[in-house]
């Protein structure tokens, strides 16, 4: 049976991708959250509209939580076809730790999504689709420091190079020197850069998979949205919201490596400025 996850779903743009797989998509769907009271809650409010995800627990920030959903689906499903890595953290600016808080939205937002890559790549299927939530602040164009740029964007970039290049970023946070070296001063901004510069170098190594499994990685920018992560706010619903994911996991044919803006463009991560978000 075709198999998909979806992380961080228990609300918000992962919920509604959750809602749109159940509706369109012939397998089992899995509703993956951190809190299993509030993804059991979300899982029960779609069996009332006739809907049937899985709940499963995952914190994408606890890589033993990782590896006993992979043990699971493993043992029950086989693999996946389809991951869905959207759970993420905004950067609360109201707290005085700012190093302790870019630490957390790294550690969700960059390495969370890498260890679930990491440990669920060994089990996807031929022809998986793994789609990486960025955002519009992932475009490469927001770090502002051409050097740093460069590296980032390097064809020679590798997950342990990247890693290293996030882990430096920390460390002049620590130091109190990270908007000096040209990091900008967004701790969001980076993360999701981050995970952007992941999904090229990814798709990289998995177009070298020794089991030449076909899989592809892409990056999508949900929009503007109204879900807590903005306080509400936003251009778009949340079911809006879910679009770009759903057109690279589920519509999009031959995207390997790409960035899917909110107009479903796909655009040029290396471009002097950001395309327009509506
Ligand atoms: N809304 C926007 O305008 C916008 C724009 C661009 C990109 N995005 C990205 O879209 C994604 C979804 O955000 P959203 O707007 O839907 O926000 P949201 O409503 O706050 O949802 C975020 C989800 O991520 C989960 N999460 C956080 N940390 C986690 C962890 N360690 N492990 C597993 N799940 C975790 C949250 O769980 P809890 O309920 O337990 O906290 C929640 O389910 C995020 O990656 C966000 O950065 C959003």
């Amino acid at each position: 049976m075709p198999t998909e996850g979806v992380t961080g779903a228990n609300k918000g743009i992962g919920y509604e991708i959750v809602k749109a797989l159940c509706q369109r998509y012939n397998g089992h769907v899995y509703l993956t959250a951190r809190n299993a009271i509030k993804g059991n809650a979300a899982a029960c409010k779609l069996r009332k509209l006739g809907l049937y995800p899985i709940f499963h627990q995952l914190d994408i920030g606890d890589e033993e939580s990782i590896k006993k959903f992979r043990d699971y689906i493993t043992k029950h499903e086989g693999g996946i076809d389809l991951l869905f890595n959207n759970a993420g953290v905004s950067f609360n600016e109201c707290t005085q730790a700012y190093a302790k808080e870019a630490e957390n939205v790294i550690n969700v937002n960059y390495f969370g999504t890498l260890h679930a890559v990491e440990i669920l790549g060994p089990i996807l299927r031929y022809g998986a689709r793994i789609i990486n939530t960025s955002s519009f602040f992932g475009h490469l164009s927001n770090i502002p420091s051409s050097s740093l740029r460069n590296r980032l964007a390097a064809r020679s970039l590798t997950v342990d190079g990247l890693c290293h290049l996030m882990n430096e970023y920390l460390s002049d946070v620590r130091n109190g020197v990270h908007v000096t070296k040209g990091w900008g001063d967004s701790p969001y901004t980076v993360s999701k850069v981050g995970v952007a510069a992941l999904t090229i170098v990814l798709q990289r190594m998995f177009d070298n998979d020794p089991e030449k499994r076909q899989i592809s990685v892409n990056s999508v920018h949900p929009g503007y949205t109204q879900t807590d992560l903005t306080g509400n706010m936003g251009t778009y619903t949340a079911e809006e919201g879910a679009r770009s994911a759903l057109f690279a996991g589920l519509d999009a044919e031959g995207l390997r490596g790409q960035f899917v803006w909110d107009n479903l463009a796909i655009i040029d991560w290396y471009a002097a400025t950001p395309p327009k978000s509506f």
